[in-house]
C-alpha cells in the first residue's frame, strides 16, 4: 500500500492556445479534453485520462503535482501521516478534478501543492489488448510515451527531502552535498527508477522542469532534431547527467516552463544505498560530458 508513481502535473501557462499547440504538435502529447481554462493531455502509451494539465495563469510555473496510489485506503493512511507531520490535508471528492476519483490535497513544507489519488478514468493507449502492434502510427512530434519525473525547487532541500521520505515514504537515490554536508539537490523515488521527483536549491514552490520518458539515446537524438526543426529554445543537450545517468535534453515550452526528455537511468531496489555527489563535482553531476552547468540552470526558473 503506497504511492507507486507520478500521476499528473498541472502546469501554468500564460497563453493556453500557444502552449497547447506546442505540447501537442511539437512535444507530441495527445489532447484528451478541454474544460474551463485547462487542456488535458497524455503521453501516447499512458492508459489514464491525463498526465499533464495546462491551465491558463498570468505567470508560468507548476500549479500542482499528483501521485498515484495502489489502493484507495492509502488516502486515509497518508492523510494520517501528513497530519502527524503537521500538514493541513483537504479531501478532494471524486469528480471535482476531471476524470479523477477521490483524493487528498496538501501543501508541502517547500510550498508545493500536491495531491494523492487512486482512481482515474482509463482511456487506453490506442492499441488493442489482443495482438497489439508496438506503437501507434498516428504520432507526431517527439511523442514521448509517458511523463517521467519533475524537478522542483526548495529553499531548504534537506527539509523537502525529509518530508517526502517521512510523510510519503519516498526513498532517496542520490544527493549532491556541499562542503558542510548540506544537501543542494536530492533525488527521490517510488517507482524503482532513479527519481520520480527531485528538489534543487531555489525558490520555494518553484519548478525547474517536468520530464518525459523516451526509450533510448536514439530517441533523444531524434527529439533534438524535432526541437531544432521547430525552432524550440534548447537549454542544454543532448547530453548525459552524472546524477541518475540519464540521457537528456533540457528545453523550454513557449511560455517559459522548462521541459526535459529523459532516457536511461537504472533500476532501484527498495534497499538501494543512496549515491552521493560532492559540490566540487557539481558540473559533472549535472551534465557529465560538459562538466559544468550552464548559467540558465540556476538562473532561469519559476
Ligand atoms: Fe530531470
Amino acid at each position: 500500500m503506497s504511492i507507486y508513481r507520478l500521476g499528473h502535473v498541472e502546469v501554468r501557462v500564460p497563453d493556453l492556445e500557444l502552449a497547447s499547440a506546442y505540447y501537442t504538435e511539437v512535444l507530441g502529447l495527445i489532447e484528451v479534453a478541454r474544460q474551463g481554462n485547462s487542456v488535458y493531455l497524455k503521453g501516447w502509451d499512458e492508459h489514464d485520462h491525463h498526465s499533464v494539465i495546462l491551465t491558463y495563469a498570468p505567470r508560468y510555473g507548476i500549479e500542482h503535482i499528483a501521485w498515484k496510489c495502489d489502493n484507495v485506503d492509502d488516502l486515509q493512511l497518508y492523510e494520517t501521516k501528513l497530519e502527524k507531520y503537521g500538514c493541513h490535508v483537504e479531501r478532494i471528492p471524486a469528480g471535482e478534478e476531471l476524470a479523477m476519483g477521490d483524493g487528498i490535497r496538501f501543501e508541502t513544507p517547500s510550498g508545493h501543492h500536491m495531491e494523492l489519488y487512486h482512481e482515474m478514468e482509463k482511456v487506453g493507449n490506442g492499441l488493442p489488448k489482443l495482438n497489439p502492434p508496438p506503437v501507434r502510427d498516428d504520432l507526431i512530434g517527439i511523442a514521448p510515451p509517458r511523463l517521467d519525473h519533475t524537478l522542483l525547487l526548495a529553499e531548504n532541500v534537506g527539509d523537502a527531502g525529509h518530508f517526502m521520505k517521512e510523510a510519503l515514504d519516498f526513498r532517496m537515490t542520490e544527493q549532491l552535498v556541499n562542503g558542510e554536508g548540506h544537501q543542494l539537490i536530492v533525488f527521490l523515488e517510488r517507482s524503482h527508477t532513479p527519481h520520480d521527483v527531485a528538489f534543487a536549491t531555489g525558490t520555494d514552490g518553484g519548478l525547474h522542469h517536468i520530464a518525459f520518458h523516451l526509450d533510448n539515446w536514439i530517441e533523444v537524438g531524434n527529439a533534438a532534431d524535432t526541437l531544432t526543426m521547430n525552432g524550440i529554445e534548447i537549454d542544454i543537450g543532448p547530453t548525459r547527467h552524472g546524477l541518475t545517468r540519464g540521457h537528456t535534453i533540457y528545453f523550454f515550452d513557449p511560455c517559459g516552463n522548462r521541459n526535459e526528455v529523459f532516457s536511461g537511468g537504472y533500476y532501484v531496489d527498495p534497499d538501494f544505498e543512496p549515491i552521493t555527489w560532492t559540490e566540487d563535482q557539481f558540473g559533472k553531476a549535472l551534465f557529465f560530458y560538459e562538466g559544468k552547468i550552464n548559467e540558465q540552470f540556476v538562473n532561469r526558473h519559476t
